[in-house]
């Protein structure tokens, strides 16, 4: 018993340390840990949010990255943006999509995805916040992720406000020295500078606040049915507290009267 015990902690462990040599090298990225209104076992996301997210990738992200694994239609959703149907509709429309019965491009339906990216080497957006992570634990041991959680959304915060102002040019590409990215060197201009867009109901537009919209709104693109998990979850909880004690109780009843005989 204890035996297998040990084999499993240690193999656990040794699938735990994997990514270490991954972020050993180099200085330790700077990630600044922020509490999205998504964490924890009962985090929804703020619809506001996720609206004014939305707004800043349409006026200064999309001008290079795309969201292709995004249809349209799931700014409806609301557990995600809720924006009303005709607004998707009309949101839609200013894109160009190609069709390939047309053999031309035309305006977007809600049932198309957002465009591809757009600028050479600008990677696609739609998945980015759960394929990078913000929190490694010492040494790249992933142990703090037991408790911030992943970070990738806290990874895309630190990125937008990590640069230093600092610039290099190597073989023609200028590179922004960046303390999130992880060589420390990153091809990405800064793409928010603060007051880069402008919000109808005033909210506020400094470079922290919007780079924390626009984390918030990657991080629904990248998992849009985490309100759906998260209650799937509990509700799989509550099941198995019920089928204990119900398994408990009959247990005690069905041994009662035997375990009543010896004593
Ligand atoms: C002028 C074009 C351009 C704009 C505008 C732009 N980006 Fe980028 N972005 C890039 C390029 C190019 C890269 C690849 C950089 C590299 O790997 O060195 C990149 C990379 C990224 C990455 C990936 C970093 C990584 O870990 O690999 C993220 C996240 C990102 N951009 C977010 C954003 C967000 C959010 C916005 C809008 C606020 C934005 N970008 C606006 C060109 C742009």
């Amino acid at each position: 018993m204890f035996k297998q015990l040990a084999f499993g902690t240690a193999a656990a462990l040794a699938i735990g340390l994997a990514p270490v040599a991954w972020a050993a090298g180099g200085e330790e990225a700077h990630i600044e840990d922020i509490a999205f209104s998504f964490e924890g076992p009962f985090g929804v996301y703020d619809q506001n949010q996720l609206q004014r997210g939305l707004q800043i990738y349409t006026e200064v992200c999309s001008a290079c990255h795309g969201l292709r694994y995004v249809p349209f239609r799931t700014l409806n959703d609301t557990d995600g943006p809720g924006l009303p149907a005709d607004q998707v509709r009309a949101y839609a429309s200013e894109f160009q999509v190609y069709d390939a019965e047309l053999e031309d491009t035309r305006p977007g339906l809600p049932s198309d995805n957002f465009p591809a990216n757009t600028a050479v080497g600008a990677p696609d957006l739609s998945l980015m916040a759960k394929a990078r992570a913000g929190f490694h634990g010492p040494y790249g041991t992933g142990l703090s992720q037991l408790v911030n959680g992943m970070g990738g959304a806290e990874y895309i915060y630190s990125l937008l406000t990590g640069y230093t102002g600092v610039q290099q040019e190597q073989a023609g590409t200028l590179f922004y020295e960046n303390t999130a990215f992880p060589s420390g060197w990153i091809s990405m201009a800064p793409p928010l500078q603060g007051e880069d867009v402008e919000f109808s109901d005033g909210s506020p537009n400094d470079l922290h606040n919007e780079a924390v919209d626009i984390a918030a709104f990657l991080m629904w693109t990248a998992e849009p049915k985490m309100m759906a998990r998260k209650e799937a979850g509990f509700v799989g909880v509550i099941f198995l507290v019920v089928l204990s004690l119900l398994l408990f109780y009959t247990n005690k009843s069905i041994w009662a009267a035997v375990k009543k005989k010896k004593t």
